[in-house]
């Protein structure tokens, strides 16, 4: 199998490592990759946009599968774009990664099949928005409708917080296009878990739940970033709510859109709010969590490449893959200044120390090899050091150890990554 992995970040490397652990594996290529992933997989010095570059570069290497791993290019429509190419892509179509790509779109969709979800109401006009968050009072969310890496939700204590999001969105036009049409929320209380669905347009099969730590700071302080660490599972998620969930959330989501005529496949996530009323669905997206997937990937024991054939054929009815027993935690190391303006350029030592510490993973993100051959920051979020423990603190006490192990002056990283399970058990 000729296999393609598109994307440069922690959960590419994660991807590209459980690949090409497949006997059923002939060569791997990822685009564009990074200094990590060159060690599983050829890179291509093709950026994730660039789609037409990657469907004429996947034609020319006779590629068998590819395997998107961002948002952006599944909601471009890459997947359609190497189908009608003849290749075959594991990802949702630029129609179904819709659920990701407009949130109104998912609103409505999640109404239609009654998916429990968070009361809301789609504004063009910022001052009917102003309205309504004056009427409806504290705490509410105001999100960009369209897709804004991360930086298109602000959830408001204050009114002053959500009117300042409003001209920001859709004023101002911060996000520029994205922000034209926001979503304004109801809040809803609860822990929060990431949910993952293998997916091949009718059938899904979970592939566990992880709790991301979205603010930059200890204790959930500070500003939203991509994700500062992650832990699976998460004890307060147990199998009675995973089945609820499947239940509850995928299973009528892929109904509905295979009812429209665009069926997902892929993998679906879940962002879930456990609250006093059951579980109920913050947001969808159209792929795997960064860095969900490494903490999940690290607990998967069945070859991966088998599910994702199956996911994309049609075939995952009777599918089955088979996880560790262990906990596994994903901490990132990130560089100063993230997420506004991260520092580049420092050299980064010590991985291989890091990584002579028994069960230890390192992934890389915003890596790159300077001229003279040393590994130095590239981006915001740079390292992903995972472990695996036979429970979470023993996990969490190894992952930390791989982490003093890495000598970056530049970067930093939260301590308390999985704290919220510790504290609860
Ligand atoms: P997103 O960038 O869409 O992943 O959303 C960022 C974060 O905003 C989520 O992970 C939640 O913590 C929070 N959030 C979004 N929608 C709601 C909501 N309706 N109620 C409470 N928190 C929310
Ligand atoms: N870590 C959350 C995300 O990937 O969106």
């Amino acid at each position: 199998m000729r296999m393609l992995v598109i994307g440069s970040g922690g959960r590419e490397h994660a991807l590209c490592w459980a690949i090409s652990a497949s006997p059923m594996l002939t060569k791997l290529w990822c685009a564009p990759g990074n200094p990590g992933i060159a060690q599983q997989a050829e890179l291509v010095p093709i950026p994730a946009g660039n789609i037409p570059e990657l469907v004429a570069f996947a034609r020319a290497q006779a590629i068998d599968v590819v395997v998107p791993g961002p948002e952006a290019p599944l909601v471009a429509g890459i997947t359609d774009a190497l189908e009608q190419a003849g290749i075959a892509c594991v990802g949702p179509s630029g129609a179904a990664s819709a659920i990701e790509g407009s949130k109104s779109f998912a609103k409505e969709m999640c109404e239609a099949a009654g998916i429990p979800t968070a009361r809301w109401e789609r504004f063009d006009d910022p001052a009917a928005a102003r309205e309504l968050i004056q009427r409806r009072g504290m705490p509410i969310v105001v999100k960009a409708d369209g897709l804004a890496a991360g930086k298109g939700v602000v959830v408001a204590a204050r009114e002053e917080e959500a009117l300042a999001a409003v001209n920001a969105f859709m004023e101002a036009r911060v996000l520029g296009q994205a922000g034209a049409a926001v979503v304004i929320e109801e809040c809803l209380q609860g822990e929060e878990v990431s949910f993952f669905a293998l997916c091949d347009g009718e059938a899904a099969i979970p592939l566990g739940a992880a709790q991301d730590h979205k603010r930059v700071g200890e204790g959930d302080t500070g500003p939203n970033t991509g994700g500062m660490g992650a832990y699976a599972p998460p004890p307060h998620f147990p199998r009675e709510l995973q089945q609820a969930t499947m239940i509850g959330i995928v299973r009528p989501a892929l109904a509905e859109l295979a009812r429209r005529g665009t069926p997902f496949r892929g993998i679906l996530f879940a962002g879930l709010m456990l609250t006093a009323e059951g579980v109920k669905l913050i947001e969808f997206n159209a792929r795997f969590g960064d860095p969900e997937c490494q903490a999940l990937l690290l607990r998967l024991r069945s070859d991966l490449l088998p599910a994702l054939l199956a996911a994309h054929d049609g075939e995952l009815s009777d599918f089955d893959l088979r996880w560790s027993d262990e906990a596994s935690i994903a901490v990132v190391l990130a560089a100063r200044g993230y997420p506004g303006s991260p520092r580049l350029g420092g050299e980064i030592r010590g991985i291989d120390r890091a990584l002579a510490v028994p069960d230890i993973q390192v992934f890389h993100a915003g890596t790159a090899l300077a001229p003279d051959g040393r590994l130095i920051a590239a981006g915001g979020r740079v390292l992903t050091v995972c472990a695996t423990g036979r429970d979470l603190r023993t996990a969490r006490d190894i992952a930390y150890q791989g982490v003093r192990a890495i000598d970056w002056p530049d970067g930093f990283y939260r301590q308390d990554i999985g704290w919220r399970a510790l504290a609860s058990g």
